[in-house]
């Protein structure tokens, strides 16, 4: 199986892949972040110490390793704002893409620029055909990225297919990019 490349460059960012000396600054970006998260994604909801970064950067290895998913730190200038992945979890065929950001920087546009890099990151995997971006229908700026981005609403699932976070209606919206033809 082929892996994407470790490092994307944007027009603004770098994504590249996360490895264990990350540790420091995932701690740091996701302490600061958490507030932020806590409404969407369920992990968020613990205190979340050094050692959990240090879990959660063996966990990114392993799977990385076992190709199940990539993830990636977006990175902008040098600094770590937030963290992106393509995930094998929706069935053969496709990748779905996850994102977060550092809440000042939230409005600039960095989330879709990711999100568009990772799509092309995913279509150069001869195996992927399609790609699916996943949020609760009450995460309005999460649902704006698939949307700017070309992505069609695929479907609605409820209840979700994960435990609720504080901000969600539990309602799963799937939006969907299929492979360009020719
Ligand atoms: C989801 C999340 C990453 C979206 O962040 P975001 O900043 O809204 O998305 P972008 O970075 O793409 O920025 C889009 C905004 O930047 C603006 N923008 C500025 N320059 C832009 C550019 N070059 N390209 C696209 N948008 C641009 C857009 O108009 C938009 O503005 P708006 O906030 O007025 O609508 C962020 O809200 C987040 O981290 N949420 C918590 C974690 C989360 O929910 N993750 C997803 C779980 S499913």
């Amino acid at each position: 199986m082929t892996a994407p490349p470790e490092q994307i460059p944007t027009p603004r960012l770098l994504l590249r892949r996360l490895h264990q000396s990350d540790v420091d600054e995932v701690h740091q970006a996701v302490t600061a972040a958490l507030p932020h998260l806590r409404p969407w994604m369920p992990w968020a909801e613990a205190e979340y110490t050094r050692e959990t970064a240090t879990t959660w950067l063996t966990f990114v290895h392993q799977s990385w390793q076992s190709h199940t998913a990539y993830s990636y730190a977006i990175t902008h200038k040098n600094h770590l704002i937030g963290a992106t992945a393509l995930e094998r979890r929706i069935g053969p065929g496709g990748l779905e893409i996850g994102y977060w950001l550092h809440p000042d920087q939230v409005g600039t546009g960095y989330a879709t620029e990711a999100a568009a890099a990772l799509v092309q990151a995913a279509f150069s995997l001869p195996d992927i055909e399609f790609v699916q971006i996943w949020h609760d229908l009450a995460n309005v700026r999460s649902g704006a990225v698939p949307k700017r981005l070309g992505f069609a609403e695929v479907a609605r699932h409820e209840p979700p297919r994960e435990p609720l976070s504080p901000g969600e209606v539990g309602v799963d919206v799937v939006w969907q990019l299929d492979r360009p033809v020719g």
